[in-house]
């Protein structure tokens, strides 16, 4: 199994990358480690801002056509979802409009999983819950979401675990649904 994981962060200590390097770690436990994990960082995916005028006169650039190759080589996505002013953070969006402009159905109905979470209550849920509603527009396949609120409570981040064990068993079952 190939997987692509990765936060639409570009934070280096982004929390929801740290939540789906915990995902990861669970998913390979399930696979006996034989996981092949492919990972994004956002700051190399900087792309000039989309308007119709650049890419009248210089195409689509060659990082969102790549990004897009990046998922169509995996067999399922693991995506943390940022939240900024309830929605996803700039450099992603941006990325977003160049890839679709390739090819709307660029998640290539990738089986994935969609975790969400922030220092706040919401848990980044207004972005979670946008990915989730445009899903099929680009051909998400979302076997799985969850938003987790207070990530600073939430989350043991030494041990890598949910404080709440239920969250632990919730994330497990979500990883399993990848398979599916
Ligand atoms: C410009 C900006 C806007 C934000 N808007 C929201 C928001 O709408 N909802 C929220 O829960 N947190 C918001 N936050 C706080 C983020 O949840 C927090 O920065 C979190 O660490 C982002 O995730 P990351 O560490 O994975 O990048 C915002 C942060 C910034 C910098």
């Amino acid at each position: 199994m190939r997987v692509l994981a990765f936060s639409t962060s570009s934070n280096a200590e982004s929390i929801n990358g740290h939540l789906v390097n915990m995902a990861v770690a669970q998913l390979q436990n399930q696979h006996d480690g034989s996981v092949q994990v492919d990972t994004l960082d956002m700051n190399d995916y900087e792309l000039p801002l989309y308007t119709q005028a650049r890419e009248g006169e210089s195409g689509i650039p060659d990082k969102a056509v790549e990004f897009y190759h990046k998922i169509g080589a995996a067999d399922a996505l693991i995506i943390g979802l940022p939240e900024h002013n309830g929605y996803y953070p700039a450099v992603y969006k941006n990325l977003f409009d160049w890839t679709s402009r390739h090819d709307m159905q660029f998640y290539q109905n990738k089986p994935t999983l969609l975790l969400a979470t922030s220092p706040g209550p919401s848990g980044a849920a207004n972005v979670l819950g946008a990915a989730v509603a445009s899903a099929p527009f680009f051909a998400m396949d979302v076997k799985g979401s969850m938003s987790i609120p207070s990530f600073y409570e939430a989350v043991d981040t030494e041990q890598r675990v949910f404080v709440d064990s239920q969250a632990n068993i919730q994330l497990a079952d979500l990883l399993q649904q990848l398979n599916d």
